[in-house]
């Protein structure tokens, strides 16, 4: 099988190639690095020609409207009819004000819109994103925490299978939403930054719990980046990935 991925050189993007590469398909990387801009569609069709599957890993979280918003779109229109797109999102993306969300979200529905196979799978917060959020909300000692604010961290080489679990399956006619995927723990940041520090042979932090201000906040406080309604547990634990680093 011939697949491409998008972002192929990310964080998901590099697990996926590899694991494509490992079970014996044809797997392609794509990104700007290798001449390819989702944003202006520079290259695209060149690239996804005799594509079986694209996994589309590519994002800019901090300026997400030119690759995650048009780039879907120049996807679509690039992609031969019959290419089965399996498109990574985030759990709760449209139950979230917050603006990179918010493109998460009009990406899925450019997707579900377009008449090509198109399998979502949405995915919980990575094990290294939910630890880099928490240290960056640590200072020194304490560990800044949000009142009712919590992640379910998973796994991103476990993401990076079951993407290519989809991409092996037969192609759906039209959209589908695939079962959301979750870690196997429910953690608070502040739990989250005292397995970190203890990892790094500091002590255990002292928590400063704010009230969630704003709506994205109180969003998150309200944990729509949980999984709601029927979800897959799987991946190494937060703990078991901590050890691993
Ligand atoms: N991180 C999380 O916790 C998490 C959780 C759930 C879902 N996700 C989703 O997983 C996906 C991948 O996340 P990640 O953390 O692996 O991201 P990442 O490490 O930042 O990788 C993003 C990739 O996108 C490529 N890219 C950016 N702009 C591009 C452009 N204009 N044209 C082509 N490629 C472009 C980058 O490559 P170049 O710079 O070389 O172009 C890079 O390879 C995202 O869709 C994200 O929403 C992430």
């Amino acid at each position: 099988m011939r697949i491409v991925v998008t972002g192929g050189a990310g964080a998901l993007g590099s697990l996926v190639v590899a694991e494509g590469r490992s079970r014996g398909h044809d797997t392609a990387s794509i990104s700007r690095r290798n001449g390819v801009d989702l944003a202006t569609g520079r290259g695209l069709s060149e690239a996804l020609a005799g594509a079986d599957v694209v996994i589309n890993c590519a994002s800019n979280p901090r300026k997400p409207a030119p690759v995650d918003i048009e780039g879907t779109r120049h996807l679509v229109q690039a992609i031969e009819p019959g290419t089965h797109i399996v498109q990574i999102s985030i759990v709760g993306c449209d139950r979230n004000p917050f603006g990179y969300y918010r493109a998460k979200t009009q990406a899925e529905q450019i997707l579900a819109e377009s008449d090509r196979p198109v399998t979502i799978v949405r995915a919980t917060q990575f094990h290294d994103f939910a630890a880099t959020m928490a240290r960056s909300l640590t200072l020194g000692p304490v560990a800044l925490g949000v009142r009712g604010l919590a992640c379910q961290p998973v796994e991103t080489r476990w993401v990076a299978s079951r993407l290519l679990d989809h991409a092996e399956e037969a192609r759906p006619q039209g959209c589908r939403r695939a079962t959301d995927l979750a870690g196997p723990a429910v953690f608070t940041l502040p739990e989250i930054a005292s397995r970190l520090r203890t990892h790094a042979g500091r002590g255990v932090p002292r928590v400063l719990t704010l009230p969630p201000v704003g709506g994205v906040l109180r969003s998150f406080a309200n944990r729509t980046n949980l999984p709601s309604g029927e979800v897959e547990i799987g991946g190494a634990s937060f703990d078991d990935w901590l050890a691993g680093q």
